[in-house]
């Protein structure tokens, strides 16, 4: 693609999403409660076999201060997201979810914590979760496998994204850019897969190598190529809620900024307890990782200001 054909296409994805969004920028305080997790995914840093990990588990309570402290800084959607760490039963997770939905009514809550059975999906959203984050990660099965072990199957992914939809969760699906063996037929999938599904969010970043993984010393993923895909998406699901990720910001100072004003309309802070942040390393070099809440979101207020947007501090619903 030429200069002037990302130019364009990046208009048309600001165009659209300021018709439907304006200047809002959305604001998701993400608490990463556990980095358990029974999967082995080739890419990421917290797979099972990663014996370098250092493995945290946030108690209840320290969830709820997370939530008490994101509240007073403005945020009205929590996002808990983890490994499938089968300590955290569906018991347990009802009653987080329960007190959070009872100290905050009005508040969105999401879900991050992989695949689960449908009656559980059910359990948490009567407990009172709302949304569901649930990446695809890749439409097409030889890439797939590429980047799963066996036990892992595309067909299962997508059930999961399906029931979580007619369960009636606002539903989160997305995909790494670059990861290895994506290929232009790959992502074409991806985007058929998107159009069928309509997920109300989709999460897109550059894939990232982490040191400890099968995937170490694979290449990472471009701003470049993210950003385009992040117009892209816009156009193809105009109303689509659509982060400017951490990734994106980790592997160009300005990724986030870049993003937004591509089409993203949605920024996702860190509200973990800064002591455990760091061995949230699902990729190296991750940013954000030394700061508190506070200064994580002012910071992101000015990057976004200087995009040209404002943080609202409401649910940010899909509209
Ligand atoms: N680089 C970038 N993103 C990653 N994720 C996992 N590992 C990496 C990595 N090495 C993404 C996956 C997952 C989400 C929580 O983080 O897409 O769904
Ligand atoms: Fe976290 Fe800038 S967004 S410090």
């Amino acid at each position: 693609m030429d200069g002037n054909e990302g130019d364009y296409l990046r208009q048309r994805a600001v165009a659209v999403r300021q018709a439907v969004y304006g200047r809002d920028v959305f604001i998701r305080g993400l608490i990463e409660f556990t980095n358990f997790c029974r999967n082995n995914c080739y890419y990421c840093g917290i797979r099972r076999d990663n014996r370098h990990a250092a493995r945290y588990r946030l108690t209840e309570e320290e969830i709820l201060g997370c939530c008490r402290e994101g509240y007073r800084l403005g945020f009205r959607t929590f996002v808990l997201q983890g490994g499938e760490d089968e300590y955290f039963t569906d018991e347990k997770m009802c009653r987080i979810i329960r007190s959070i939905r009872s100290n905050h009514p009005d508040c969105a809550i999401t879900l991050s914590i992989g695949e689960k059975e449908a009656a559980s999906y059910k359990r948490y959203f009567d407990a009172g979760a709302d949304r569901y984050l649930l990446r695809h990660e890749t439409a097409n099965e030889a890439h797939y496998r590429r980047l799963h072990p066996e036990e892992m199957s595309l067909r299962r992914r997508k059930e999961c994204l399906y029931a979580l939809k007619e369960i009636g969760y606002q539903v989160g699906a997305g995909f790494m850019t670059g990861s290895p063996g994506q290929t232009v037929d790959t992502l074409y999938e991806d985007l058929q897969f998107l159009r069928e599904l309509e997920p109300h969010m989709v999460g897109i970043g550059p894939f990232i190598p982490q040191r400890d993984t099968p995937f170490g010393g694979e290449p990472g993923g471009t701003a470049a190529m993210t950003v385009t895909l992040l117009s892209i998406i816009r156009l193809l699901l105009p109303r689509v809620l659509l982060p400017a990720t951490t990734a994106l910001g980790t592997i160009d100072a300005i990724g986030r900024e870049k993003g937004l004003m591509a089409g993203a309309n949605v920024v996702m802070p860190n509200l973990s307890p800064k002591e455990v942040r760091k061995k949230y390393a699902l990729y190296d070099a991750k940013i954000c990782t030394g700061e508190e809440a506070a200064e994580c979101i002012e910071c992101l207020k000015k990057r976004v200001r200087s995009a040209g947007y404002t943080v609202v501090c409401d649910r940010g619903d899909y509209r």
